[in-house]
């Protein structure tokens, strides 16, 4: 067992890539992915736990609601959460409170994978890829000496009922969404969407993608496509992706990745 343990949730890469720094720096550290439901919901021998994931919709992408209520955190352990953003908090933060009763927490604005609604460039305050990883990796700097030092809050996440109605209605739009997922003639058939997928919705028919309904909006599919093949409708054709490069998409696909 382990001596801390991160659950993350990252679509493309970025939440995963700042987990795996905080957790170099605390050492012995398991990353449990948060993507599908997590292999190991035991955390009562940790003594630190934490969650690092991105505001999607206003709130907490995919089924990270509920897979962290069935997680078992002892009560002595020390608990924290980093959320990355584009343009606002929302309410993920104030919900992992209320289920967890966080220690400590912590925010980072980065650039936007939310690639159908703006530019990645688009993120407030502007700022270029690699500045955003610096401070990225100032963050969790910041974060992993916090954490080790088990620094505790006075003040809580803010409660925002604007996002918590948001973020119900996002979670509504992902079907449709998935409607408009689409392949080109680029696509070499090489599985790397199908195998990305965390809801497993999509499947290769003669070396083509085809996708279900079944779809989270986490957009690692569109991001991780090797030959920018996949687009949500027209306007995701011209606008660049932004997978983080540190992360590869075989690292998202991992249960649980260990950091010594
Ligand atoms: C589907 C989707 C929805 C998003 N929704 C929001 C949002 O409501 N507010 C916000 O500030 N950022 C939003 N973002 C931006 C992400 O929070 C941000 O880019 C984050 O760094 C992505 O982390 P990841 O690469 O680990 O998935 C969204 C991104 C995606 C893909």
């Amino acid at each position: 067992m382990s001596e801390n343990i991160i659950y993350c949730y990252s679509g493309s890469g970025h939440c995963l890539n700042m987990a795996r720094s905080i957790a170099s720096r605390l050492g012995d550290t398991d990353i449990v992915m948060m993507r599908a439901f997590p292999v190991k919901t035991d955390a009562t021998e940790a003594k630190r736990v934490g969650f690092v994931f991105p505001c999607y919709g206003g709130g907490l992408p995919g089924h990270v609601e509920e897979y962290i209520k069935a997680i078992k955190i002892a009560p002595y352990a020390y608990k924290f959460a980093v959320e990355q953003y584009a343009g606002y908090i929302g309410c993920g933060l104030h919900k992992i409170d209320e289920i967890v009763g966080l220690d400590y927490w912590n925010t980072v604005s980065n650039h936007s994978t939310c690639i159908w609604l703006m530019p990645h460039a688009l993120t407030v305050p502007p700022t270029s890829k690699e500045k955003a990883q610096e401070r990225i990796d100032r963050k969790a700097m910041e974060v992993a000496a916090a954490v080790k030092a088990e620094k505790r809050l006075d003040v809580k996440p803010p409660e925002n009922a604007f996002f918590a109605r948001e973020s119900a209605f996002f979670s509504k739009l992902h079907p449709k969404r998935a409607k408009k997922l689409t392949v080109s003639d680029a696509c070499i058939g090489c599985g790397t969407c199908a195998r990305v997928c965390p809801m497993k919705n999509i499947t290769l028919e003669n070396k083509k993608p085809t996708f279900g309904t079944n779809c989270i909006g986490c957009l690692s599919c569109l991001q991780f496509c090797p030959k920018e093949a996949i687009n949500m409708g027209r306007i995701t054709e011209k606008r660049e992706r932004f997978p983080n490069p540190f992360v590869k998409a075989s690292d998202l696909t991992q249960g649980i990745l260990h950091i010594d």
